[in-house]
């Protein structure tokens, strides 16, 4: 097999994602070009994702994204060898645009098509960075919509640590962000404001953290966040002083539960994946926590962090090396147990 270019096409959420990743036998993949629109401004006025606009923008942005990025790569449609695209888990209607036109795709082109896991794409995007993990590392996936740890053991070999009983670790990020009056999305505005947040001042929980367990529960910090605004004089530095100790909280109940799980499953390598792994402090703590306790830490590139079709078409190369991929028929999983994945390694 000489080289392969895998198409990587990204519509499980508000995120429009197509990029173009080469594959070569024996060598790493590398990225060939990336192209990316994000919906959230068109989700803000509604103050959250909107699934039938999500639907109905990706259907308009998928085919020029898709053009964009082989025009960057230099290709033509007729070099793309295999096209990967998410298959789940996400909003069913946005999962369809994407598998749709992967699999419209590989039919035309008579290529072969591969639906991969949405959380395996984040799982795996850092093997799109210059020094990437050696299995087995424990990831921490933390998104919108996930909070797992999970420990991996190779491609699809997963096992699952602990993960949220109630709201994701970006989720409490954007309704903490919300319930003091900052727009959608407000993950990444709180995480902005909370620089400016003097240290001290407010102090919420770490949840779960007083008990064994790899669990994590973040619906609570909501309420003391929102407790904490309404009695407040609900000045400016009040609000960034709230945004500070929410994230100080939640970092550090990320921090704690990391080094368990590493405990835990005898690892020396942790992942960070999913958009909340653009977190600045997040990111600053628990390398200096590995520092601290000999464990080395992996994150994706920030571009890598939030969803984009590079890490779509990354686990679809790497799982295409080993042999795997399906026919073209449409079929997505809007809900879908990563654990269930058959093993590529
Ligand atoms: O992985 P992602 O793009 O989409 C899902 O698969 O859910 O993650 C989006 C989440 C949002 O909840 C967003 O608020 C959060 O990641 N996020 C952040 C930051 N950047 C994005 N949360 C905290 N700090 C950030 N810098
Ligand atoms: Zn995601």
């Amino acid at each position: 097999m000489a080289g392969m270019n895998v198409l990587g096409v990204e519509t499980s959420c508000d995120e429009t994602g197509v990029a173009l990743v080469r594959s070569r036998p024996g060598e790493a993949p590398t990225l060939a070009a990336q192209a990316l629109h994000s919906q959230v401004e068109m989700h803000a006025d509604y103050g959250g994702v909107v699934p039938e606009l999500a639907s109905r923008d990706h259907i308009r942005r998928v085919l020029p994204l898709a053009r964009e990025a082989l025009r960057q790569a230099g290709a033509a449609v007729s070099d793309i060898d295999v096209v990967a695209y998410t298959r789940g888990p996400g909003l069913a209607g946005a999962l369809l645009v994407g598998a749709g036109v992967a699999c419209a795709l590989g039919a035309a082109l008579e290529r072969p098509v591969l639906g991969v896991h949405h959380l395996e794409g984040h799982l795996l995007s850092p093997f799109l960075s210059a020094d990437p993990p050696e299995f087995p590392f424990v990831a921490l996936l933390v998104s919108g919509g996930h909070t797992q740890l999970m420990r991996v053991d190779g491609v699809g070999r997963y096992e699952l640590l602990g993960e949220t009983i109630d709201d994701a670790a970006g989720e409490a990020f954007d309704k903490s962000a919300k319930l003091m009056g900052l727009p959608y999305p407000g993950g990444p505005a709180l995480a902005k404001l909370a620089e400016q947040g003097r240290p001290g001042v407010f102090r919420f929980s770490r949840p779960m953290t007083d008990r064994p367990g790899l669990d994590f529960s973040f619906s609570g910090l909501k309420t003391q966040v929102l407790l904490a605004w309404q009695q407040s004089d609900q000045s400016e530095q009040t609000r960034a002083d709230i945004a500070r100790a929410f994230e100080e909280a939640i970092v550090d109940t990320m921090i704690i539960k990391c080094r368990r799980a590493l405990q835990a499953a005898g690892a020396k390598r942790l992942v960070i994946a999913g958009g909340v792994g653009a977190n600045k402090r997040l990111r600053a703590e628990l390398a200096a926590a590995g520092e601290k306790d000999g464990f080395k830490t992996y994150f994706p590139r920030l571009a890598f962090c939030t969803d984009n079709g590079a890490m779509i078409a990354l686990a679809g190369a790497i799982r295409l090396a080993h042999g795997q991929h399906q026919d073209a028929s449409v079929q997505v999983f809007p809900r879908w147990d990563l654990e269930t994945l058959p093993p590529a390694m």
